[in-house]
């Protein structure tokens, strides 16, 4: 498998030098932390057939079962501080976007923050974690994503069975997942060329493809309250800029769903 997504990378040769492949993992996101915290170059890639313990975001599971996904996770180094990082999750959304486009033919949505759809079904998600140096500064960089290439709807578990979807469901054509794997490590191998450098081209991209604006949400805060408002836009670090009936509000965190897509609340 390894030796076939190697074959058809475009751009990102030399981040094939570092290219871990593994069977099975417990997370590659898990995995990455540990090798990055060890002092695994910027460009490490690792990418899994299987997890068992894969990761979602606010400590969800991430259904990983084998050959049907691509799971990966990319270690970086940028040289900077993590507040030069809050539209990290949004560059990898329009990273991954891209692949998709390149491989598939198709340019998913992006639900904000982190999610790839396609029409009202979850295709992907995206996980990104930081590791700070003594200093405060950026040690590390883990951009995580899980993406669902062959599944047919009875092969996801009857919980996100109604809102989940794959690349061949979605198609309707068979999917090579060492292309759509090739597609991923390009993609992200470009992005980061001008993550710092390139921060409103990137969220003018994002916006582009972000299915959340204009649409009504609901907003659940940590202590469990629910707003409802419209989503207006994404300010300049990427966080969602939402109408209540109060006035206009940045979210940063909390759970937002959008109206007449999964999750809604
Ligand atoms: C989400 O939907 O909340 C994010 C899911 C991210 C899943 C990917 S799969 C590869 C990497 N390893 C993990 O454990 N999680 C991310």
């Amino acid at each position: 498998m390894k030796e076939r997504i190697v074959l058809q990378l475009k751009e990102s040769c030399h981040w094939q030098d570092s290219l871990l492949w593994f069977d099975s993992i417990d997370s590659t996101n898990t995995r990455a932390r540990e090798l990055a915290a060890k002092g695994a170059p910027h460009g490490t890639v690792l990418i899994a057939d299987h997890q068992t313990g894969g990761r979602g975001r606010r400590g969800r599971s991430f259904h990983s079962p084998s050959g049907s996904g691509i799971y990966m996770s990319v270690i970086l180094r940028p040289n900077c501080l993590p507040a030069e990082l809050m539209h990290l999750t949004c560059a990898a959304a329009v990273a991954m976007c891209d692949a998709v486009e390149n491989s598939c033919g198709i340019r998913p949505g992006i639900k904000w923050t982190n999610d790839l759809v396609y029409g009202k079904r979850k295709l992907a998600g995206i996980l990104t974690e930081l590791g700070l140096s003594p200093k405060g500064t950026v040690d590390f960089a883990i951009i995580g994503i899980g993406i669902n290439c062959c599944q047919e709807e009875t092969d996801f578990p009857e919980d996100i069975r109604s809102i989940a979807g794959s690349l061949q469901s979605v198609t309707g054509h068979p999917i090579c997942r060492e292309q759509v794997a090739a597609a991923m490590m390009d993609a992200m191998h470009r992005m980061d060329k001008n993550l710092l450098t390139g921060k409103d081209g990137i969220l003018r991209r994002y916006r582009a493809d972000c299915v959340t604006l204009g649409k009504e949400v609901s907003v659940v805060k940590a202590d469990g309250q629910i707003r409802h408002g419209t989503a207006l836009d994404i300010d300049a670090e990427g966080a969602l800029i939402v109408q209540f009936a109060h006035g206009t509000e940045t979210v940063n965190s909390g759970e937002v769903s959008v109206r007449g897509m999964y999750g809604y609340v």
